[in-house]
């Protein structure tokens, strides 16, 4: 059985790991976080030493990369080896330096097939699978693709209101800087054509999961 793919798209702070993983809970689906690879090939080419602004060497790291995501939403984790990295990847540290091998050609290649590995042998009916490009790119043929967008104002102080010590105003700025560089290799600030954009600046989070799965069932 094929699984029932929702693709899921957004900048950075819109809400979308935290929506999306709630919706694949409460529809029994499974949940693909894929910038979570993207923050692990990071993580694990900074701690083998490589000059993440290198693109050859990045290239070179994926061969040592070996890392695992499950898509259970209610325990997920992320590893590299056996290195469990999961709040890891989550550090300004890997957020300041991701774009860079998110960048490389080679890099999104071989992690889009992966990704779409996952999706093919997922067990339950469904897969939630989020990220910049899984609406044009990873799965531009999914039944149901929504844009979750936000204001900067709004995805600036969420995202605040999770690192603790830092201040909304450079927490937007960073967020700003790494759309700005993600823009420039993939589209994730328009909706492409067919592709249902759901704007949760008003919305609470139980709101936005509602609205996400009202989109769902419009297509079911
Ligand atoms: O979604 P998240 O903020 O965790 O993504 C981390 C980074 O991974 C993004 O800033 C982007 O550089 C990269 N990414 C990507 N394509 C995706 C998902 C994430 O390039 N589909």
């Amino acid at each position: 059985v094929i699984p029932f793919v929702v693709a899921v798209d957004g900048p950075a702070g819109s809400g979308k790991s935290s929506v999306s993983k709630e919706v694949a809970r409460r529809l029994g689906y499974g949940f693909l976080d894929t910038g979570a690879a993207y923050r692990a090939l990071a993580w694990h080419a900074e701690a083998s030493g490589v000059d993440t602004d290198d693109a050859a060497s990045v290239i070179s790291s994926l061969a040592s990369f070996d890392y695992r995501i499950g898509t259970d939403p209610t325990g997920y984790a992320v590893h590299v080896g056996e290195t469990e990295v999961t709040d890891a990847i989550r550090d300004p540290r890997i957020s300041a330096v991701v774009s860079r091998v998110a960048r490389v050609p080679e890099v999104r290649t071989y992690l889009i097939e992966q990704f779409r590995s996952s999706m093919a042998g997922e067990s339950r009916p469904g897969i939630v699978v989020e990220g910049r490009d899984i609406t044009t790119v990873v799965a531009p043929d999914a039944p149901v693709r929504i844009l979750l967008t936000a204001s900067p104002e709004v995805r600036a102080a969420r995202r605040s209101a999770e690192l603790v010590g830092s201040s909304t105003a450079d927490v937007g700025e960073q967020i700003r800087r790494r759309d700005e560089a993600d823009a420039r290799v993939v589209d994730f600030m328009t909706a492409a054509e067919g592709v249902t954009t759901v704007d949760s600046t008003k919305l609470d989070f139980d709101q936005t999961v509602e609205a996400v799965i009202g989109v769902i069932r419009s297509f079911q």
